[in-house]
């Protein structure tokens, strides 16, 4: 399974500390965001990743993060110059991806336990996508899925009125038929090709699975939540936590 980091996005939510660098460079307990992102992938078994982030940043990005050797990986990088969404950052990847599972995970979401068994869940699933649920107090900031006793029956992008307390947090896998899903969806109200339109298409299909997120969780895009990712790592020694 190939590794895709998305660490794009303008991180105006974080200004002035986003004036000169990517939010995905920023202090998280003693390493910059990034690398927790490439831990958890080559935690997970991952040798190859490729880090998308945008024109002005990707200088910064290679210079931190380099070939890879450090962590045991082999690196690439693909400049996404516009910030049309997760799912139009995604379909840079397909070259990269070339018919292989792809797991993508948000360059700002940080999570205390490995994601190496929901990756598991993934292959033992097969076809389709999977994707991770955490019970969350502010559901209305992030994708929230409706479940019926069995399966995800609709995710919806940051809605008023959430339908359950469960976030899709920033962690998707996806098989071959990501890339042709991309080509079909529509930009959304905020003009984004949305992450949330590709997992509907696949509940459409009826191939999304879902784990449930053990542990802490949290994205790092305000003041408050880097705070708490911070937090999370510290706390563990900066460790990521092995499941029991
Ligand atoms: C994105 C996704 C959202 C997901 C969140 C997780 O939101 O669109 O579905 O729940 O990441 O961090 P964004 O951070 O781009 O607002």
């Amino acid at each position: 399974m190939k590794g895709v980091i998305l660490a794009g996005g303008l991180g105006t939510r974080l200004y002035p500390l986003t004036r000169a660098t990517n939010k995905h460079l920023l202090p998280v307990g003693t390493e910059p965001m990034i690398y927790h992102a490439i831990r958890q992938l080559t935690g997970a078994g991952m040798g190859e990743i490729l880090v998308v982030t945008s024109t002005a940043h990707m200088g910064d990005v290679v210079r931190c993060l380099g070939s890879g050797k450090e962590f045991g990986c082999s690196l690439s990088y693909k400049v996404q110059e516009e910030a049309l969404g997760i799912a139009h950052a995604l379909a840079l990847t397909e070259d990269f991806v070339r018919g292989d599972p792809v797991c993508v995970i948000l360059g700002d979401n940080i999570f205390e336990y490995s994601i190496r068994p929901y990756a598991d869940a993934f292959l033992r699933q097969g076809r389709g996508a999977h994707v991770l649920l955490k019970e969350v107090g502010d559901p209305e900031r992030y994708g929230v899925a409706a479940l019926d006793e069995h399966q995800v029956i609709e995710i919806e992008e940051k809605p008023s009125s959430p339908k359950s307390p469960y976030a899709v947090v920033g962690l998707y896998f996806f098989d071959d038929q990501v890339f042709d899903i991309i080509r079909g969806i529509e930009p959304s109200a905020r003009g984004e090709y949305e992450i949330t339109a590709v997992n509907n298409a696949y509940i459409g299909r009826g191939q999304l699975g879902y784990s449930i997120c053990k542990g802490r969780w949290t994205d790092a895009g305000t003041f408050e939540s880097l705070f708490e990712a911070s937090r999370i790592l510290l706390e563990n020694g900066n460790r990521i936590l092995e499941h029991p």
